[in-house]
């Protein structure tokens, strides 16, 4: 895994210097390894804290990229389907006459593909995919941001570059005519501007990937995204909804053992990526809770047996005792009114809000005031 805080990168479909699509991620003076200095400072921002806590995005090297694409086939999983369901009713309505659409936290672009049907208006485009101008076909055409001339522009981010890199390829080949410009970097560091006309972008951020930050960070993050923004550009949001417990829980601590095997491998990416002693997934279980409180599942990995871990190169150590936790990830579930109006304080305004049928999840599209 690359692209951590302190890359600026957008790269060609095949991880060469791509097209300057504009959007970077914010750098650091560090000389490591740009992953092992981000992991180093967030341990440092988390893991001595009370309780220890580590971010989400060290789930996602390879396999955990792959492991969070079965999670979302899983029976108990609703959240993707649910999505999909609202994705596939609305499609015209989310992209409307956007010229150019940013995906923060992309992935697999597996739901996006229905938005991208309509955005690089398959069917009647023509051409074939040797035939397409994408820079993500040819990583040295660079690309021209100034899309209405040169035609629909998708920039998928991600800070999991196989996954990212895969998809860009996929959609290069499938979509004849759509520039596709991946973006490795962290979306709650990115620096603008955005690509693609004022007024023009579509910013995508799917899957209740928002419910992953703390009200703190949230904050930031719909902050940051609106000094990247213009007035006129629009927003869509997907967000899980408050539910029975036990369906909430399941969909976090599912039957085959996928989610354990998903938050379990964060130990090992943490102990690949910084020096560090002690630290073992057998001495670990998965947990996930549901906080009415915060209302929010939190997922945990628990100590089954008292354990020391020892970072050299941070100069500290921590023990937990059998039973204690480390919190690798939260996910809020939202009232839409209150996070429409959340949105409304931020200048994103003239919210619309759909739900799936069964009303378990939500997508609200805004406008940047
Ligand atoms: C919950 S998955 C959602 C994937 C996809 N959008 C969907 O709806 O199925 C979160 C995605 O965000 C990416 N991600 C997590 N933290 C990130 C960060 N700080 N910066 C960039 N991408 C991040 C992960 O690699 C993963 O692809």
């Amino acid at each position: 895994m690359t692209g951590a805080r302190g890359v600026a990168t957008n790269r060609g479909a095949d991880g060469s210097p791509g097209a300057t699509g504009g959007v970077t991620t914010a750098t650091t003076t560090s000389t490591a390894d740009p992953d092992t200095a981000a992991l180093e400072s967030d341990l440092r921002d988390g893991f001595f804290g009370d309780p220890p806590t580590v971010p989400p995005r060290w789930f996602y090297d390879e396999k955990g990229s792959l492991l969070f694409d079965q999670i979302t086939r899983l029976a108990e999983y609703y959240p993707t389907r649910a999505e999909a369901e609202i994705l596939r009713a609305r499609a015209a309505d989310i992209v409307g006459d956007a010229d150019t659409m940013v995906e923060l936290g992309a992935g697999t672009c597996e739901k996006t593909r229905v938005l991208l049907d309509v955005f690089a208006g398959r069917g009647s485009a023509g051409g074939s995919p040797a035939e397409a101008a994408s820079p993500a076909a040819d990583p040295h055409a660079g690309a021209d941001t100034h899309t209405a001339a040169a035609g629909p522009l998708f920039v998928p981010v991600d800070i999991s570059t196989e996954m990212l890199f895969g998809s860009a390829r996929a959609l290069t080949a499938e979509y004849p005519g759509l520039r596709v410009v991946p973006v490795v970097g962290d979306l709650t560091a990115l620096e603008g501007p955005l690509p693609g006309e004022p007024g023009g972008r579509l910013v995508l951020f799917l899957g209740g990937t928002i419910g992953n930050f703390t009200d703190a960070q949230r904050t930031d993050f719909l902050a940051m995204l609106r000094g990247l923004t213009d007035p006129g550009d629009r927003v869509a949001l997907g967000f899980d909804l408050v539910k029975s417990p036990e369906r909430l829980v399941a969909a976090y601590d599912d039957a085959d053992g996928v989610t354990a095997e998903f938050n379990l491998n964060m130990l090992d990416v943490i102990a690949r990526t910084v020096e560090c002693a002690g630290l073992d997934r057998v001495d670990f279980r998965h947990e996930a809770v549901w906080n009415a409180g915060e209302s929010r599942i939190e997922m945990w990995l628990r100590a089954i047996r008292d354990v020391r871990i020892h970072f050299p190169t941070l100069g500290r150590s921590r023990t937990l005792s059998a039973g204690e936790g480390i919190r690798t990830e939260i996910a809020r579930k939202f009232e839409p009114d209150a996070l429409v109006a959340e949105l409304a304080g931020h200048g994103y305004v003239g919210p619309t809000v759909w739900t799936d049928d069964a009303g378990d999840f939500g997508l609200v599209l805004v406008v940047v005031d």
